[in-house]
């Protein structure tokens, strides 16, 4: 399929991107750019730094980087802010977090790091329950916080001349709220906003405040956000890309590869027992029940996509699905993560399959940040609004438009990703049909 392209805003000028939170995904993200920046580093991780896109058919050996085929903002005009409500500027954060080498990564690039103090964030304990800070703002109502978080978005462009801005939560995980009745319109969620009801959380106003100020959103953490019909329809009303939720980057990257794997050669899964140990403080907030179990919803929910138990109920229907995150202090930011997969084949006969992934958290979420960045400003460029489906690839629990089930398995997300880039441009799409390249007899 050829259409026309589409009319893309060009990306001059500067793109400011606002975290929310300036922790372990947030600093390892800004400082590994400046770090690509100075060529001390590279994006390893990154789609729009380092990926390609296949064009036209595979015997025109067309394949461009994904950055010269499609205007993207360069790494050299992004400017940095964010919102943490512990005052620790970048370079403090960073040493905190442990991430990166102290020597190698971040003493080289002080002076960069210490120019990013967080502004007072809206926070709020009830919804985070292992953390305390005092670099928070004071309001009367839910409604005058989100308005303060508009002001700094404006103060943000203005003082650092702008021409557009993104923002990606980045932030720790919140407790496990359904979306309910404040959540269903926008007169029900101002109001919700004024009479600080409960089912409000701060996620929710920093994605209004994104909303309101024309800011594209993208949501790292499982956290609802702006997964709620209020602020879906704000978004298309406004005219704002928005999506989410929670950064697919370890142990659920693993799952939505091998479970369409087992899917695709009819290989039954009897159980997928998952378990982590984590002590950095993602690890530690997740170590409260109440945060856990918005992770452990968004992380439970892929099997059930992918596999479709109904209509493959003797090879899926009787799963037992386990995930476990323990919080384990000595790691710190390095995360090991095990699967254990019983699976049946011809006959009934059963086997396993054991994962061990040594992982490094930050450094896997830290490029995907990096892409949704680019890859909402141009969503916002090109007037795509609302929900971003086609950045699926970048979610363990993707935002799909309502009355569509989300796609988890990551080639196909993949797939999506660069065939949308294709439709911007006016390329053909790539069905992988191939039958050009035979000669069959007429049919
Ligand atoms: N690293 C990964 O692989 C990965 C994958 C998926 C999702 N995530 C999610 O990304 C988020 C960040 O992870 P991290 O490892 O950087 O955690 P982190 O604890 O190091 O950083 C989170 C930061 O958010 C701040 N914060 C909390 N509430 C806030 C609020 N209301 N406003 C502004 N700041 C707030 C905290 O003070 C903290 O500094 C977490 O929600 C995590 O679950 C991470």
């Amino acid at each position: 399929m050829t259409t026309s392209p589409r009319p893309i805003a060009p990306a001059t000028g500067k793109l400011g991107v606002l975290t929310v939170g300036l922790g372990a995904v947030a600093t390892t993200f800004i400082a590994g750019v400046e770090l690509a920046r100075r060529g001390m580093a590279k994006p390893i991780g990154s789609l729009t730094q380092m990926g390609t896109i296949r064009l036209g058919k595979r015997t025109e050996g067309r394949a461009p980087l994904i950055r010269e085929f499609i205007p993207l903002a360069s790494l050299d005009n992004l400017v940095f802010g964010a919102w943490d409500p512990v005052s620790d500027d970048a370079y403090r954060s960073c040493l905190h977090c442990g991430v990166l080498d102290k020597h190698e990564h971040v003493e080289p690039i002080r002076d960069f790091l210490q120019g990013i103090a967080p502004m007072p964030a809206v926070f709020d304990q009830y919804y985070v329950k292992r953390l305390e800070g005092k670099n928070v703002k004071q309001g009367r109502t839910k409604r005058e916080l989100a308005e303060a978080l508009r002001k700094d978005i404006r103060d943000f462009k203005a003082k650092h001349g702008c021409d557009r801005l993104v923002m990606v939560w980045c932030a720790s995980t919140e407790i496990f709220i359904q979306a309910g009745p404040a959540h269903q319109t926008l007169a029900a969620f101002e109001k919700a906003m004024e009479t600080n009801d409960v089912s409000i959380a701060p996620s929710m106003l920093y994605a209004w405040a994104a909303i309101m100020e024309g800011v594209p959103f993208a949501n790292g953490a499982p956290n609802l956000s702006c997964d709620v019909p209020a602020l879906e329809q704000l978004a298309i009303d406004r005219g704002v890309a928005i999506g989410g939720k929670d950064f697919k980057t370890g142990q659920t990257m693993l799952k939505t590869v091998l479970s369409p794997m087992f899917k695709a050669r009819m290989l039954g899964v009897a159980g997928w027992y998952s378990t982590n140990i984590l002590g950095n403080r993602d690890g530690e907030v997740l170590d409260d029940p109440e945060s856990f179990k918005t992770k452990e919803e968004s992380k439970l929910g892929v099997l059930e996509y992918i596999l479709q138990p109904k209509l493959y109920p003797e090879l899926y229907g009787d799963i037992y699905h386990k995930v476990r995150i323990n919080y384990y202090p000595p790691r710190g930011d390095n995360k090991e993560g095990w699967d254990n997969i019983d699976i049946f084949g011809w006959c009934g006969y059963p086997m396993q399959i054991k994962v061990d992934f040594l992982c490094r958290d930050s450094i896997l979420a830290a490029p995907l940040v990096l892409d949704l960045a680019l890859f909402f400003d141009l969503a916002q460029r090109a007037r795509l609004s609302g929900i971003q489906e086609w950045l699926s690839f970048y979610f363990k629990s993707p935002q799909a438009a309502p009355g569509l089930y989300p796609e988890h398995d990551l080639f196909i997300q993949h797939t999506k990703l660069k065939n949308t880039l294709r439709w911007l441009k006016g390329e053909p799409v790539i069905s992988h049909l191939g039958v050009e390249y035979y000669e069959y007899g007429e049919s």
